[in-house]
């Protein structure tokens, strides 16, 4: 299949589809490892989390589980209040379960400690969290992240269901976007 971007619209690719293949064939050994003999619910965090969810899942024995949350924070400016709102709540009912999150990337942290309060709070037996990406410079809030892909540096950066702008996000690696892209 002929790719479908044009490399000039990026300045540099910072985790190439080979190194998300390999990293994601190691923490799915580590996940089907500790979760051996339970029943596992990965809880993905729309709409970022699409890529990364359908190539760790398909790494999973298939009696694993899917359910999809969607939530928006609300900030002042360019500051997250913290403020969360949930858009698209969970199907499934989280008493007793296996839960794990999985996330695109962890800026700020404070989605994702919402988050983490919030599926807590339901009764799980237990609830960790599986990020591709972590910028470690911008974090505010410490989220404790069980399954760790890439720390990459405080840039903005798309591909493999990051966007700008609803854009990018089928791209099959992540890199930072050239600076021509944003226009004018
Ligand atoms: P935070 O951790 O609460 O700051 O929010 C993280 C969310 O912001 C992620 O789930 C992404 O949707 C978005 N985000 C953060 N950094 C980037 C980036 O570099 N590119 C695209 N989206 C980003
Ligand atoms: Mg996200």
């Amino acid at each position: 299949m002929e790719p479908q971007y044009d490399m000039d619209d990026f300045t540099k690719v910072i985790v190439s589809e080979n190194d998300i293949s390999r990293k994601l064939d190691s923490l799915s050994a580590r996940i089907r490892d500790d979760y051996e003999g339970k029943d596992l619910l990965l809880v993905g965090v729309l709409k970022g989390a699409v890529m990364v969810m359908a190539d760790l899942a398909r790494r999973m024995p298939p009696s694993v589980q899917m359910d999809w949350m969607a939530v928006s924070s609300y900030g002042s400016g360019t500051k997250s209040s913290g403020v969360v709102r949930i858009l698209k709540d969970l199907d499934a009912d989280l008493s007793g379960r296996h839960v794990l999150i999985v996330e695109d990337i962890i800026d700020t942290g404070i989605t994702l400690h919402w988050l983490l309060g919030n599926l807590r709070s339901r009764g799980a037996a237990s609830v960790e969290v599986m990020t591709l990406l972590r910028k470690p410079d911008a974090v505010q809030v410490e989220v404790p992240v069980r399954y760790l892909g890439f720390e990459i540096p405080n840039e903005f950066v798309v591909g493999y269901g990051l966007d700008y702008a609803e854009r990018y996000r089928t791209l099959p690696f992540v890199a930072i976007l050239n600076p021509a892209v944003y226009g004018d």
